[in-house]
This record gives structure tokens, C-alpha cells and sequence, in this order.
């Protein structure tokens, strides 16, 4: 840690199913993200934490069983994509207990009507859903995830950035109330939004819609998904096909390749299919290796706590003094 490199600092909640809507749409530049840092003109390479937001997502997965899945699932779904666990802290966050402690501190220091004016938790109360404490707080633990490490960069999806907001505002206010300097502001990186990837009935891919090419899938069910794709026969090509292979091959190269085939479907679906496990099979493979070898995300989690429990217990130090509890 002893480097100058600005520190990026983001968490992926345990949500599974994923397909290659999240991989094209969000998953592939984050990890491109944490390798190369931000585009030319700005700073140059990071020092990444990446943590699962397993206390996040305890305000939804209430299963014991399922939280311990889906959470060695997007660990290694991250390494299978590229991630390179060498380069990034990758842990639990439930592995570190200054993320909760942290969050108690904050939320004496937080209103109510403040943490009322969230997006999140006005759309849940316009939707009249039941919100626990939990997800009613979302922000102020998410606000210590960010500040135990001085992040100077958050990477998130333009839905997460009031909750970056939040992270400063609480890092001010602390630093205000305590006469002290001990968070730094972190700024927000909006991830650019990418083109929709359709899914196989034409609307968005999405997983409540049942329409999704998984990610890690199988040949078989490349097949299945593929030759599923709705083609609209109107049209000079069929667009949804084509939607998607555009992803995984240069679009210079499928024109030629769908007026060859023009109005043979079944033939450009099969290349379609040719295509897609050529790209994804290496990502699949490497996803099976890990599925069979725990002791990988084993090792690299114990790592990832080892050193996150370091550095967020030397900050923690510095605030309890600040609060006097120390
Ligand atoms: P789902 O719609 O399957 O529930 P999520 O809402 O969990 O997907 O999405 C997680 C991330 O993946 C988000 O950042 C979102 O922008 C991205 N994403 C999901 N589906 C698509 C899609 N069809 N096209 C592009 N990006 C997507
Ligand atoms: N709230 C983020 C999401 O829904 C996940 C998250 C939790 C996060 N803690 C974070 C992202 C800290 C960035 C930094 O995607």
C-alpha cells in the first residue's frame, strides 16, 4: 500500500443468474476498469479493492444456503471474466467488521429525513413495499465501505450515484463534527453507459425476463438460447440475431456474412452459435476450473481479508480516537 496510486474502491452485490447482458452492459468494463484505470486524460492505474456486498444483500437473500453460493458464484464469475485477483483486494465484506462498526458511527451522526430524501428508499416507499432498517440505511454502509480505504474513485452504474453523494456528505460531516481530517471525499466514476444487449425475445436481456443467453452456458444451452432468438422476417436480416453477434465479431465482417446467408436464419444462427463459444468458452472454462478447485476463491478471499482487515483497522483506529472512544 505504500504507493501513490489512487485507490478505487467498489462492491458487487451476490446477485447470480448472470448473463451476457451484465457482462457486455456493466461486468467487463469494470474489469477493464481496475486493470487499466480511467481513460487517457485522467489518472493513470489504481490500487482496487473489490469486496462481495454480502451485508447488502442479506436485506434480500435470507438464506443461508443461497448467500454462500451466489457469493463464491460472483467471485468466480470476476476472476473467470479477467479479474485479476493479484492486482485487486478482493474480499467479504462480512469478513471485515470496521464496514458495520463504521456504519453504527455514522448512523449517529445521520438523520432520518436525510436518509429519507434516498432514491432507493423513496421508490420502495412509492411502491408501498415493507422496508427493513436494513435497506432503510443502505447508504451509510455503503458510505463505510467506501471511506474505510480513502477511496479517491468509486466505479458504479449511474443508479449508484447518490449513494456516492451520501459517502461524501457523511465524510464531511464527520470530519466537520470531529474537528478532524480522517476521511477523505471520494469521487464518483459513472460508468459509460453501453448499447442494451437484447435478449432472445427482442426487449431487454434480463433475468426477470427469462430471456438471457447465460453467461458461463453450456454448448447445449448456447444452442437451445440461440436457435430461441424471436427473428422478425420483415426485415432484411434478422435484427435480434444480429444484435448479438455484433458483440463477439466485427460488424465490417458480419455484413458480408449476412448477405451471404441472407434469409437462411437457421444458418446464422448456427454461426451465431460458432461465435459466441468461441468467445465465451475460455470465460466458461476458466469458471469450471475454479468451480472445481475451491481452494482458489478460498485463498483468494483469506488474502483479500488479511489485507483489507489491515488497512480498514488502522482507519478504524484513527476513529475511535477522533470519537473518543479510544
Ligand atoms: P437483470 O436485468 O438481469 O436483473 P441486473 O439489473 O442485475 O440485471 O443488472 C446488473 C448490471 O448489468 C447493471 O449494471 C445493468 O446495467 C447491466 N445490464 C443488465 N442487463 C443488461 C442488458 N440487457 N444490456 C446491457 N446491460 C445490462
Ligand atoms: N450499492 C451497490 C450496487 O447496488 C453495491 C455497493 C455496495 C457498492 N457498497 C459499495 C458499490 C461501495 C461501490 C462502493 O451496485
Amino acid at each position: 500500500m505504500a504507493d501513490s496510486k489512487l485507490v478505487l474502491v467498489s462492491g458487487v452485490k451476490p446477485t447470480g443468474d448472470l448473463h451476457i447482458g451484465n457482462y457486455f452492459g456493466a461486468m467487463r468494463q469494470f474489469v477493464d476498469l481496475t486493470k487499466e484505470g480511467l481513460p487517457a486524460g485522467q489518472a493513470g492505474k489504481y490500487r482496487p479493492f473489490i469486496f462481495v456486498a454480502d451485508y447488502h444483500a442479506l436485506n434480500t437473500i435470507q438464506d443461508a444456503e443461497e448467500m454462500r453460493r451466489r457469493t463464491r458464484e460472483i467471485v468466480m464469475a470476476y476472476i473467470a471474466i479477467g479479474l485479476d485477483p493479484e492486482a485487486v483486494t478482493f474480499f467479504k465484506q462480512s469478513d471485515i467488521p470496521a464496514h458495520t462498526e463504521l456504519c453504527w458511527i455514522f448512523d449517529t451522526i445521520t438523520t432520518m429525513p436525510y436518509l429519507m430524501r434516498a432514491h432507493a428508499f423513496k421508490d420502495a416507499e412509492a411502491k408501498s413495499k415493507e422496508i427493513s432498517v436494513g435497506t432503510f440505511n443502505y447508504p451509510m454502509l455503503m458510505a463505510a465501505d467506501i471511506l474505510l480505504y480513502d477511496a479517491s474513485i468509486v466505479p458504479v452504474g449511474a443508479d449508484q450515484k447518490q449513494h456516492i453523494e451520501y459517502a461524501r456528505d457523511t465524510a464531511e460531516k464527520f470530519n466537520r463534527v470531529f474537528k478532524t481530517d480522517v476521511f477523505k471525499l471520494p469521487e464518483p466514476y459513472i460508468m459509460p453507459d453501453v448499447a442494451i444487449v437484447p435478449g432472445t425475445d427482442g426487449q431487454k436481456m434480463s433475468k426477470s425476463y427469462r430471456n438471457v443467453i447465460p453467461l458461463f452456458a453450456s454448448h447445449d444451452e448456447l444452442v437451445k438460447a440461440v436457435m430461441g432468438i424471436v427473428t422478425d422476417s420483415s426485415g432484411g436480416r434478422p435484427e435480434n440475431v444480429f444484435q448479438i453477434h455484433k458483440l463477439v465479431r466485427s460488424e465490417s465482417e458480419l455484413v458480408n456474412v449476412y448477405d451471404q446467408h441472407k434469409g437462411n436464419y437457421k444458418a446464422l444462427k448456427e454461426t451465431l452459435i460458432e461465435d459466441l463459444e468461441r468467445y465465451l468458452a475460455p470465460m466458461r472454462a476458466k469458471y469450471e476450473e475454479l468451480k472445481q478447485d475451491s481452494a482458489i476463491v478460498d485463498d483468494v478471499l483469506a488474502r483479500g481479508k488479511q489485507e483489507a482487515r489491515a488497512i480498514s483497522e488502522a482507519k478504524m483506529e484513527q476513529v475511535r480516537k477522533a470519537i473518543g472512544v479510544a
